[in-house]
């Protein structure tokens, strides 16, 4: 039997193509996910992909009794990846608490659950949002963290800490925390994909749904920063790329590669595009027209970030490979596929 994966959100935009490569390297899989942001067919269609069906319950982490009921049925997990987590800034903002207390309390009750049931090995999903603006760039992971932004930004770097000192304690633990840069695009059969629920926030959402015809035009959010063309610029990562980095990052700890019980990684491509280059690039990729228009600076956003991904290329012997526009590809065919466009 393949070691066994617990994979809490795995029906969410980067679980669900986490629990696919996991299953495509020979894991077995136990998603728990509370269907708050994501739909109960993406088992259905994981399993259309790798022809496995993962085990799947639906309950909510942040209670305290229901999960340690789950861990106490399920005594033979070897490793869990949390994304199960709120994830919408603007909506933190507005959310504080709600945030604060579903986000910490699920982590919380998982890492007291590993504890008293023996689970040794944990991957977090993290966010380059730790960073803030940095001075320099690229970012490394010895880049000093900065102050978040949103009590979103903050559930990660609070996380972070939490891991750190539950580590510090719990020398039997090994936790590894992947720092995301701004995962974009969809699974190359267009069965799973991200699925934003009303007027996406992010960039690669709205740009697929304008391109559907479902928004009337992107607005850019500003043009008159400190970059080449005054767009901001992000490291924009393929959620295939990333979502084998969890492969390889759970490898390292069942078979004890880690170099400390709590690493953390920069998991990005190493590139930084401009909101303006990856609007073009989508044009050059699909040969569809997308309408927009330069609009103020929205609230929060930061002028630039990539990374530097020498320490997890080197230590993880993992690299993104997907090009921009294979990438942005993937995302407008899974938006034609939702929408029955041809
Ligand atoms: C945000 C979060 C980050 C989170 C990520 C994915 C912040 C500071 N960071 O990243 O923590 O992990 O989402 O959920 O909030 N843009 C437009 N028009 C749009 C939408 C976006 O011009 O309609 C621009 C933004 O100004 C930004 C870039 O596109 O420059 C990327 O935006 P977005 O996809 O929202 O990601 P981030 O803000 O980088």
């Amino acid at each position: 039997m393949g070691k066994l994966i617990l994979v809490t959100g795995g029906t969410g935009f980067i679980g669900s193509h986490t629990v696919v490569e996991l299953q495509q390297a020979g894991f077995d899989v136990v998603i728990v996910d509370n269907l708050s942001n994501s739909k109960k067919e993406v088992v259905d269609n994981i399993e259309k992909i790798t022809g496995v069906r993962p085990k799947f319950e639906c309950f909510d982490l942040a209670n305290r009794e229901l999960t340690r009921d789950f861990f106490s049925r399920n005594k033979n997990i070897d490793a869990i990846i949390h994304f199960a987590a709120f994830k919408a800034v603007g909506e933190s903002v507005q959310k504080p608490l709600e945030y604060y207390r579903n986000n910490l309390t699920a982590l919380m009750n998982l890492l007291e659950c590993m504890k008293d049931f023996n689970v040794n090995n944990f991957v977090f999903s993290s966010s380059c949002t730790v960073y803030g603006q940095p001075e320099k760039l690229p970012v490394t992971e010895s880049t000093p963290r900065r102050p978040a932004e949103s009590p979103y930004g903050n559930t990660k770097a609070i996380a972070e800490d939490i891991i750190r000192d539950f580590a510090f304690v719990n020398p039997q633990a090994k936790c590894i925390a992947l720092r995301y840069f701004n995962p974009i695009g969809a699974h190359p059969s267009s069965l799973i994909g991200e699925s934003p629920v009303g007027v996406p926030n992010n960039l690669v959402p709205y740009i697929t749904q304008t391109a559907a015809g479902i928004r009337k035009e992107l607005s850019v959010f500003g043009n008159d920063y400190n970059t080449p063309d005054g767009t901001p610029i992000r490291d924009y990562i393929n959620v295939v790329d990333l979502s084998k980095a969890h492969v390889v990052a759970i490898d390292r700890l069942i078979n004890d590669k880690n170099k400390s019980n709590y690493e953390y990684f920069n998991i990005g491509t190493g590139n930084g595009y401009s909101v303006m280059e990856l609007v073009n690039a989508f044009m050059k990729a699909t040969g569809v027209n997308l309408p927009y228009k330069i609009v103020g600076r929205r609230a929060g956003d930061i002028e630039k970030i990539w990374a530097d991904t020498s320490y997890a290329n080197n230590e993880l012997g993992w690299k993104a490979e997907k090009s921009i526009e294979e990438t942005l590809l993937s995302a407008w065919n899974w938006e034609k596929k939702c929408r029955g466009i041809k």
